[in-house]
């Protein structure tokens, strides 16, 4: 976990001068190179990681990055190219720009020698916005009440509270953990879900893996925000689906893998649940699928847990002085436990 043979901690006294000399010694000899891949911000994290005094080449494509690829020892990046992992026989850590690493982790090509590394602690505050965001307007008439002031009519509607109401929080990390003191300023009555049924603050109950059942079967707010692992790949399932109660509702902020969409699909189309889906099997969601004209489905792009540029090459940097120390890495990933 500590990274780096004698060689490399020589390199890194190297580097480590280097990044207080600054950039006109650009060509330290030995020094670990840093690929950055991003579609979206590789030059924005470039541009951070090199005026902090680390040099670091940016890639926007997989043509980019193949290019550097085979002398990088530190990858950096988001949805990384698959196509990169056979060329990388210098890589020895890879630090992913957001939370979940799923991706990675199905890839057999990535050396199991290879650290890789997530960001923590950065998504639960927007997540937990999301959710609220979307319950609040299921439950408050926002939409009907905007159509009536367009036509200047004064007619109270009824509204549904969020106080008194059950939600699950599958998935009890860091974003759910912010979901869940959430959910308790909401005065919502609130249980969890995770591997061990390890305790959890503020919630009544915390259920175990193999309890989804028992979890489900109550819950007027059920919301995903698990790791995708081979535990958890469509862990909602038909029959889970089905003990939920009717009209419960169903948000999916983790990934898409976490439900049998198919079955939620049969579900949605009966009318029995509402779903608001952040995340799906397939991304982009295609354009014909169904799931875009059911009127009881919230569609969104990806985005409830943005990536900040500025937060995410922080900790990116924060990592990197630690790995050039020799020192444990933050967000390290158990491949075993697949986050
Ligand atoms: C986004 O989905 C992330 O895992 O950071």
């Amino acid at each position: 976990m500590f990274g780096r043979p004698l060689s490399c901690c020589l390199t890194t006294l190297c580097w480590m001068a280097y990044g207080q000399r600054g950039k006109e010694e650009d060509r330290v000899s030995g020094a670990p190179k840093i690929l950055i891949y991003s579609q979206t911000a590789a030059d924005e994290y470039a541009g951070m990681v090199r005026a902090a005094g680390f040099p670091a080449v940016a890639a926007a494509t997989p043509a980019e990055a193949l290019v550097h690829i085979s002398e990088a020892e530190i990858l950096f990046g988001w949805r990384i190219p698959s196509e990169l992992w056979r060329h990388a026989e210098n890589l020895r850590w890879i630090q992913a720009a957001g939370a979940g690493v799923d991706d990675l982790l199905a890839n057999p090509e990535i050396r199991p020698d290879v650290q890789i590394t997530r960001v923590v602690d950065q998504f639960g505050g927007p997540i937990a916005e999301y959710v609220f965001t979307y319950l609040l307007h299921l439950l408050k008439p926002v939409e009907r009440l905007r159509a009536q002031q367009r036509r200047h009519e004064w007619r109270p509607l009824p509204a549904r509270d969020l106080v008194g109401l059950r939600m699950g929080v599958a998935g009890t990390g860091s974003i759910g953990r912010e979901l869940i003191r959430r959910a308790r300023a909401f005065e919502m009555s609130v249980i969890g879900l995770n591997h061990s049924g390890a305790e959890v603050p503020g919630v009544e109950r915390v259920y175990r893996y193999d309890e989804w059942p028992q979890f489900v079967a109550d819950l007027d707010v059920l919301v995903l925000t698990l790791p995708l692992t081979p535990a958890t790949r469509h862990v909602v399932s038909e029959p889970i689906l089905a003990t939920m109660k009717d009209g419960a509702i169903l948000v999916n902020v983790g990934r898409g893998a976490l439900v049998d969409t198919k079955a939620l699909l049969r579900h949605l189309q009966r009318g029995r649940l509402t779903a608001v889906l952040d995340v799906f099997e397939e991304e982009p969601l295609p354009a014909d699928h169904p799931f875009w004209n059911l009127d009881n489905v919230w569609v969104t792009p990806h985005l409830s847990g943005p990536s900040q540029p500025r937060r995410v090459a922080e900790y990116f940097l924060a990592n990197l002085r630690r790995y050039l120390a020799g020192q444990p890495l933050l967000g390290v990933v158990d491949r075993d436990r697949g986050y």
